[in-house]
């Protein structure tokens, strides 16, 4: 009889409950600290189903499977919705509470976070400043390396008799799959991918709305780590808190597919 027909698991030891409810450690007595920790790592749990799917989209989409692609792509959209609404819990803390444990964390950052990197990164936004600023960690450095989900769409219109050469063969050959988007067999996929990019920059909206609701133009806790991207001249960069984010507002997956709306016509 094999180990797992001896006994049946249980919910507890299968989901790791024990493990996992022993993960959340309040480095003060604020009753908000629990809730700011809670949230944080749901959201890279959400961080790492992205990231799974993602890596899936971009095999079908390279295997040319665009039934699949697109039920990901379904998924993906779900998942960051998702994602975003939980600013509704931390949003719930007021200032003056967030300030009772806030000095504590310091100078730990969301701009710390892996996950999100290796989320951008995959899906075409590569920057190796990040990965520097990350002491090279190794995930990031993987991901640096290998492609994104933008090149298997490019490749995906090559192996459709589109020219894919340059930017502006792209945006042209874009153009021709938005023009039918029901006939085209890359139109479904066209308009979920840049569905996908549109509902990534609202959770970077709603962030960033919630930043300036929680400390205003405070600087943020990764204000030295901000510095250092600054240093290294990154062009046009806000120098710390809600001003960085700003500028990553303009940040788009795609873009080409953006620019593309632009010069659609009848
Ligand atoms: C009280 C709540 C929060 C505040 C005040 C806040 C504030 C900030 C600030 C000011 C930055 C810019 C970097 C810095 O100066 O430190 C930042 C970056 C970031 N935060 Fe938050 N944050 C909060 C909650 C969250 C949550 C719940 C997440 C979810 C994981 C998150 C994820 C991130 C990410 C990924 C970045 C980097 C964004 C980028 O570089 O594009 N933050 N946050």
């Amino acid at each position: 009889m094999s180990a797992v027909m001896e006994r049946a698991t249980t919910y507890g030891e299968y989901l790791r409950i024990p493990e996992l409810l022993g993960l959340q450690k309040t480095l003060t007595p604020a009753h908000d600290e629990l809730q700011f920790i809670v949230v944080h790592q749901v959201f890279e749990l959400w961080f790492k189903l992205a990231l799974h799917e993602l890596d899936a989209l971009r095999a079908a989409m390279r295997g040319d499977d665009l039934a699949r692609a697109a039920h990901l792509l379904r998924r993906l959209q779900a998942l960051v919705r998702t994602v975003t609404a939980g600013f509704d819990v931390i949003e719930t803390m007021r200032p003056y509470d967030f300030l009772e444990f806030r000095s504590a964390l310091q100078p730990a950052s969301g701009f710390q976070s892996v996950q999100f990197r290796e989320i951008e990164f995959l899906c075409g936004l590569k920057d190796e400043r990040y990965v520097r600023l990350l002491d090279g960690d190794e995930r990031l450095a993987r991901r640096m390396k290998e492609s994104t989900l933008w090149d298997a769409y490019v490749e995906l219109l090559g192996r459709h008799g589109l020219k894919s050469g340059s930017e502006k063969e792209i945006v042209a050959s874009v153009i021709e799959v938005m023009k039918r988007p029901d006939a085209h067999a890359l139109g479904p996929l066209t308009e979920e991918l840049i569905e996908l990019d549109e509902l990534f920059s609202l959770w970077r909206a709603r962030h960033i709305r919630m930043t300036m609701r929680m400390i205003g133009s405070k600087p943020g806790t990764g204000e030295k780590t901000v510095q250092k991207l600054v240093r290294e001249g990154y062009e046009r960069m806000g120098s710390a808190g809600v001003d960085y984010l700003k500028t990553t507002l303009s940040k788009t997956f795609f873009p080409l597919l953006w620019e593309a709306r632009t010069f659609i016509r009848r």
